[in-house]
């Protein structure tokens, strides 16, 4: 095995605030680095990482987290989850999951999105009035996708402040380096969410409604087969939790970065019509979600090691978005950047299912807050969160004026 330096300490606060100057390092080393600390292997590269994506011998291998009466919630909710599982189940879910989705369920949302983005920004500028410091990040971002994808699936308006706090706990398990109060919240979370949504998808078995939950309870493909009830309930907190963790960090790391970078702002607000690279770009400079993990099926060589079977291999999704042979000035933010193969929504069998989702989230969103304000400046430094997988800030103090 090729024994390269691992520079990078993924709990460094210095790195998770800004890991990109070690990720050029690390690129400019070698592409694939085994990492010693965290016993798995690190591709660094656009070429590997996306190799690592869609290489079939290189699997999403669910395996419980012991002791399994610790973790029955958090493990019922992950041996079920697509995310999980390699085909031929995943084929068989993807296809059940996608059959829902397809009934029209993002375009018929459109509209609606928009006014509540338009409305939450109105909002803010009303609180700001041109002078006070308000959080976009609590005001906006994180409204925004808990709204749509609740209002997707049907929950209650009335519960859903109960969802992020439930999806917060359970998706700090996905760090390293995590604490056994973390994982103690985790499974409590996991528990009191499979019961809140198998008494949901309960009451759409008796009174079928409009929604996406109603159309996961009834889909059914050609062959008559359907989801079972543990694949139902994992499959909408799946879609609860990756629907909108991602898309807060997209909002909040993206705005940042349009602050940080006036001229590209200014840009974009003299011409709207690059809204849809500019959130491309968005997510390519500042990826929400920085790294994802397979496991080796069989000896695979790739980028000049071999990961051997039953070893782990993670995709680093930032700093695949950052290699200079792929993307021209790769550290400049370039809101008319047209070629832009980014990997922030994954690649291959796994490629996420949210995107036009989140596409039009992000759309809504930044729309409303360049369409509806003449100005918008950082009132102070932003606090980016501890966290490196989910990367993201803990609030956005902004300046907002008509
Ligand atoms: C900007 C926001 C988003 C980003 C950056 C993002 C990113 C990703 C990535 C990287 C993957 C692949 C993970 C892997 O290969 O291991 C993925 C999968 C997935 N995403 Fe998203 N996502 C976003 C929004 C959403 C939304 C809004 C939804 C739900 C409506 C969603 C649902 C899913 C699902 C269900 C999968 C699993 C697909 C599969 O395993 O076949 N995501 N996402």
């Amino acid at each position: 095995m090729t024994l390269a330096p691992a520079p990078l300490d993924l709990t460094d606060p210095v790195v998770v605030a800004d890991p990109y100057p070690a990720f050029a390092v690390a690129r400019a080393q070698a592409p694939i680095q085994w990492h010693e600390g965290l016993g798995l292997w690190l591709a660094f590269t656009h070429a590997e990482s996306n190799a690592v994506l869609r290489d079939r011998r290189l699997g999403r291998i669910w395996s419980d987290k012991a002791p399994a009466e610790r973790f029955e919630s958090f493990n019922l909710i992950h041996r079920n989850a697509i995310l999980e599982m390699e085909p031929p189940e995943h084929t068989r879910l993807r296809r059940l999951i996608s059959a829902a989705f397809a009934r029209g369920h993002v375009e018929r949302l459109r509209p609606w999105v928009q006014d509540l983005a338009d409305s939450l920004v109105d909002e803010l500028v009303e609180r700001s009035g041109g002078t006070e410091s308000v959080d976009v990040l609590a005001g906006m971002a994180e409204l925004l996708p808990v709204a749509v994808i609740a209002e997707l699936l049907g929950v209650p308006e009335a519960d859903r402040p109960l969802l992020r706090p439930w999806s917060n706990a359970i998706v700090k398990m996905y760090e390293y380096g995590r604490t056994t109060q973390v994982e103690d919240d985790a499974e409590r979370a996991a528990d009191e969410f499979v019961g809140y949504l198998r008494e949901l998808a309960a009451q759409r078995r008796r009174t079928p409604g409009e929604d996406l939950l109603t159309h996961l309870v009834t889909v059914r493909d050609s062959a008559g087969d359907r989801l079972t009830e543990d694949e139902l309930v994992t499959t909408c907190i799946l879609l609860l939790n990756a629907g909108h963790e991602a898309t807060v960090n997209v909002s909040g790391n993206g705005l940042l970065a349009l602050l940080e970078h006036p001229s590209e702002l200014a840009r974009l607000r003299a011409d709207p019509g690059l809204l849809p690279t500019a959130i491309e770009e968005l997510m390519r400079f500042d990826s929400p979600l920085q790294l994802f993990e397979r496991t080796a099926t069989e000896d695979v060589p790739i980028g000049g090691v071999t990961v051997e079977r039953g070893q782990k291999i993670a995709a680093l999704l930032g700093s695949a978005n950052r290699d200079p042979a792929v993307f021209a000035d790769a550290d400049t933010l370039d809101v008319g950047r047209t070629d832009n193969p980014h990997i922030s929504f994954g690649a291959g069998v796994h490629f996420c299912i949210g995107a036009p989702l989140a596409r039009v989230e992000l759309q809504a969103s930044f729309g409303a807050l360049l369409s509806r304000t003449s100005r918008l400046e950082l009132a102070r430094p932003a606090r980016r969160r501890p966290e490196f997988v989910m990367r993201g800030l803990y609030d956005l103090p902004v300046v907002l004026t008509a």
